[in-house]
């Protein structure tokens, strides 16, 4: 029998998690089935235990579960509950244990297409934004030992509240959107994990990248559209781009590592991916 697998969320239509762990079931040789599992809210207390008391071997979790799922959970992981919310759910020894592979997924995503990312713990960091993605990314920055993680937001009080998530609390200064727009050249990568500049609103941006320091790298995880308005100025300004779909790309593989134990082999699927979302 099919080993069951699947996403739950409202809605779920255009999830692309089928399509990436239907490729790596394949890969890996494994009889599996992915499904979207669109839940009502107002059916969500009730669909979960059925849900959690069926064959289901494990689930992610997206738009507007990732914190309301915890309290039917066993055991968050440490990065969980550092973020407080989770996008991966698996079955560890009758339990049911919550994770987060957002952040994980897009560290991953950046030293594959540049090895140089982590090479030295030089590098100095901003973060644009202070929402739930920027969480899961900060938390992950913080852990490979990055000397500067500073985060910009348009409310400052989000930022401060993120930043506590440092225990040595030396790593980050607060800055506004303003403050980053003109400080931009003391920075080597900059994340912009906000949803601006996401279809169909495409023409907006954060900020504008004209002090960017050439060879910076300049990560977006919005991938709708896959080169957003800030990755094509920073690419005009010689800068080095990421593209959203690479973290969603890595965080799906991290997932399933947690479900099979299996490191997929995801060369060639970011170019699939790309056509996909193209629509070609
Ligand atoms: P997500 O879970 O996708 O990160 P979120 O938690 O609602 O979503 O966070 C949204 C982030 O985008 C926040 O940093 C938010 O800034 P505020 O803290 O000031 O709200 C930022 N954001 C959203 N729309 C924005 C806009 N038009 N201009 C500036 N920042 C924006």
């Amino acid at each position: 029998m099919a080993e069951r697998y699947g996403v739950i969320g409202f809605p779920v239509g255009h999830s692309l998690s089928p399509w990436i762990h239907e490729r790596f079931f394949q890969k890996a040789g494994i009889n599996g089935e992915y499904q979207k599992i669109a839940i009502d809210p107002k059916r969500f207390k009730q669909k979960i235990p059925q849900l959690l008391a069926g064959d289901i071997s494990g689930f992610n979790v997206t738009v507007p579960y990732k914190e309301a799922i915890i309290p039917f959970l066993d055991k968050l992981d440490d990065d969980a509950a550092a973020i407080g919310a989770v996008n991966t759910v698996a079955k560890r020894d009758g339990m049911w244990v919550g994770y987060n592979t957002d952040g994980i997924g897009f560290v991953r995503s950046i030293v594959t297409a540049f090895p140089d990312v982590l090479d030295k713990l030089d590098k100095k960091v901003l973060i644009l934004g202070a929402g739930g993605a920027a969480r899961g990314i900060y938390a992950a920055i913080l852990a490979t030992g990055m000397p500067v993680i500073d985060i910009a937001n348009r409310t400052k009080e989000s930022a401060v509240k993120l930043a506590q998530m440092d225990t040595r609390m030396d790593r980050t200064s607060i800055l506004s959107l303003q403050e980053a727009c003109d400080n931009l050249d003391a920075y080597d990568v900059i994340i912009h994990t906000t949803s601006v500049g996401m279809e169909p609103n495409g023409d907006e941006e954060l900020l504008s990248l004209e002090k960017l320091r050439e060879n910076a790298i300049v990560s977006d995880i919005v991938y709708k559209p896959l080169k957003t308005k800030l990755l094509k100025q920073a690419e005009r300004n010689g800068a080095r781009i990421h593209q959203g779909h690479l973290m969603l790309l890595h965080q799906a593989r991290y997932a399933f590592e947690i479900w099979t134990g299996l490191q997929v082999d995801v060369q060639g699927m970011d170019v699939e991916l790309q056509a996909i979302l193209e629509g070609r």
